[in-house]
């Protein structure tokens, strides 16, 4: 299993109509579109950075997790993807070292990538999501 790059940032934001300006015109990203994911209720604003992404995502549900997440933080990084080659194999590999994993299998995200998300209490308090493209 190989660890490949930082995939995405991805960004709570109220609005992705109120903050896209911001990075897609002060900071001057690359904005690629963006698509809804009903399964996590939300919508995701793709900006590209580099080789990498920044995600912004917007809750289109009051009990989406990003709207739990705004209401206790307010907005701000929500988590940090990190693309590997093999997510079974990465999950298992969380499993024997007694990490604490939100997601046992692997679930469908932004992207048509498998994603599981590792808990922040294991990882000093940042949400982790691995992610594998369907076609890598
Ligand atoms: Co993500």
């Amino acid at each position: 299993m190989a660890i490949e790059k930082i995939d995405h940032i991805g960004i709570a934001v109220e609005s992705i109509e109120k903050w896209i300006g911001f990075y897609r015109d002060v900071l001057g990203l690359d904005y690629t579109g963006s698509e809804e994911v009903p399964e996590q209720k939300v919508r995701v604003a793709f900006l590209t950075i580099g080789d990498s992404k920044i995600e912004l995502l917007e809750p289109t549900s009051q009990d989406s997790p990003i709207a739990k997440f705004l209401e206790k933080r307010g907005g701000g990084i929500h988590h940090i993807a990190i693309r590997v080659d093999d997510i079974d194999a990465a999950i298992a590999r969380h499993h024997e070292a007694g990490a604490k994993l939100i997601d046992s299998k692997p679930r469908i995200g932004a992207h048509n990538m498998k994603i599981a998300f590792i808990h922040p209490k294991t990882a000093g308090g940042v949400l982790i999501e691995l992610c594998e493209p369907f076609h890598s």
